[in-house]
C-alpha cells in the first residue's frame, strides 16, 4: 500500500493512482524548464504551487495544454472547467501521480517527480475518488495510512474524523458508506497528514444538497485555518462561493485566470434597481461617471457598472431622496461569462492578470 490520502487495494495501476504521496510514475520523460521557486532557490519563499508549460498526451488527445499556475499561500484556488477539460489529469500530474508531456511542477519548490515523496511533505489530496479497503472500518483504514505516514498522523486520527463528522461510523466497513462518506472519509485521511496544502479533485460532486453544502463549510473552515487548498469543479456556484482566485480550463488549456473579483467584473457588473423614484433614479445613473449602461426595465432599472461605482450611485440616489428598495447583482453576467469562456468553439483569447 503506498497511499498517502487513502488505502488502495493492491490492483490499482501504478500510473493511475487516485491519491498523493506514492512513489512517482515512471513512464514518459519530463523536461522541466527552471522555476524560480524551486529546490535550493534562497531568493523567494517557495509558493505552494507552481506549474509550468504543463503537458500531457494521450496520443492524440493533448489532456492537458501548456498550463501554468500559481498557488499563492492561503488562496482557496479554483480549478474550473467542464467534463474532460483536463483538470484530473493536471492535478494528477500536481501530485506526482502521472508524469508530465512537457513542463514542470514544485509543491513548496519541490518535483514531485524528481523529489518524490519528499515533494509531498505537507500536501495531501485525492484526484476523483479516495480509494479504500472497503472490508476494513473508516478508523482501521486512517490507522493503516497513519501507520504508513508516521510523524504522529496516528494521534490526528480521532480529531479528523471528528472534523468530517464520520465519528460515528467510524467502526463501519467502507463499504458500507455512502459516496458523500467516502469522500468525507478522504478527506480526513488527507488531515492526518496536517497538510499546508491541500489538493481536491471535485469534492462535492455526486453528493446531495446537503452533502454539498457540508462538503463546502468543511473546505471553507480548512481554508479558514489557513490551509492552502486548490479545488476543481465544473460548478461556477461552487468555485463562487468557496475561492478567491480562479482558472477557468477548456480543452485543457487554461482560458482565465485570476482573482474571482476580477473576472465578476469582467462580466459587466449587472445590477438591477428598485427605488422609490425609478425616472429620476435611470436619470441620475446616467448621469453619473462610470455607469457603463442603464436601462428601465419593469418595476425598475438595469444598469452596468463596477462595484464601487454602484455604491457611490446609491449614495447619489439618497441624496437626491430616492429611497432603495432592492439593489441586486445579477449573476447572469458571469454565468453568461463562463459559458461564453468554456463552450465558445472558436480560439479563445487567454488573458493575463
Ligand atoms: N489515461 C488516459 N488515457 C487516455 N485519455 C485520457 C486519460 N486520462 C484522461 N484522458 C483524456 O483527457 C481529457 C481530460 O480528461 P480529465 O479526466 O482530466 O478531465 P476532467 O476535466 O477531469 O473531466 P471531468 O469533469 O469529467 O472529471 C479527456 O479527453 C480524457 O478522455
Ligand atoms: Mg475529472
Amino acid at each position: 500500500m503506498s497511499e498517502v490520502a487513502s488505502t488502495a487495494p493492491p490492483t490499482n495501476r501504478s500510473a493511475e493512482r487516485s491519491t498523493a504521496g506514492a512513489a512517482p510514475a515512471a513512464d514518459a520523460p519530463v523536461t522541466a524548464p527552471a522555476l524560480g521557486a524551486s529546490r535550493g532557490d534562497p531568493g523567494r519563499a517557495a509558493l505552494p504551487i507552481e506549474a509550468r508549460g504543463l503537458v500531457k498526451r494521450y496520443g492524440e488527445i493533448t489532456a492537458v495544454d501548456h498550463v501554468d499556475l500559481t498557488v499563492e499561500p492561503g488562496d482557496v484556488y479554483g480549478f474550473l472547467g467542464p467534463n474532460g477539460a483536463g483538470k484530473t489529469t493536471t492535478l494528477r500530474m500536481l501530485l506526482g501521480l502521472i508524469r508530465p508531456s512537457e513542463g514542470s511542477v514544485r509543491l513548496f519548490g519541490r518535483d514531485p517527480i524528481a523529489d518524490g515523496i519528499h515533494a509531498l511533505e505537507g500536501v495531501a489530496g485525492f484526484v476523483e475518488e479516495p480509494r479504500f479497503y472497503p472490508y476494513l472500518s473508516g478508523q482501521k483504514n486512517l490507522e493503516l495510512l497513519a501507520a504508513y505516514d508516521g510523524g504522529g498522523a496516528a494521534g490526528r486520527i480521532d480529531e479528523a474524523l471528528e472534523t468530517v463528522s464520520l465519528t460515528a461510523r467510524r467502526r463501519h466497513r467502507v463499504g458500507g458508506y455512502s459516496h458523500g462518506m467516502k469522500q468525507r472519509l478522504g478527506i480526513a485521511a488527507a488531515l492526518i497528514r496536517r497538510p499546508k496544502l491541500l489538493l481536491l479533485d471535485e469534492p462535492a460532486t455526486g453528493l446531495d444538497p446537503g452533502g454539498m453544502r457540508d462538503m463546502r463549510a468543511l473546505v471553507r473552515r480548512l481554508a479558514d485555518e489557513g490551509m492552502t487548498v486548490l479545488l476543481s469543479s465544473h460548478l461556477l456556484t461552487e468555485v463562487e462561493e468557496l475561492c478567491n482566485r480562479v482558472a477557468i480550463v477548456r480543452s485543457g488549456a487554461v482560458i482565465h485566470e485570476g482573482k474571482l473579483d476580477d473576472l465578476l467584473a469582467a462580466a459587466g457588473g449587472a445590477y438591477r434597481l428598485e427605488t422609490t423614484d425609478d425616472e429620476v433614479a435611470l436619470r441620475l445613473a446616467r448621469a453619473h461617471p462610470g455607469v457603463a449602461e442603464a436601462l428601465p426595465e419593469p418595476g425598475g432599472l438595469g444598469l452596468r457598472a463596477e462595484h464601487a461605482v454602484v455604491a457611490e450611485l446609491s449614495l447619489e440616489l439618497a441624496a437626491h431622496g430616492v429611497g432603495l428598495h432592492a439593489l441586486t447583482p445579477r449573476r447572469a453576467g458571469l454565468e453568461e461569462l463562463f459559458l461564453r469562456l468554456t463552450e465558445s468553439s472558436s480560439t479563445a483569447s487567454k488573458p493575463e492578470s
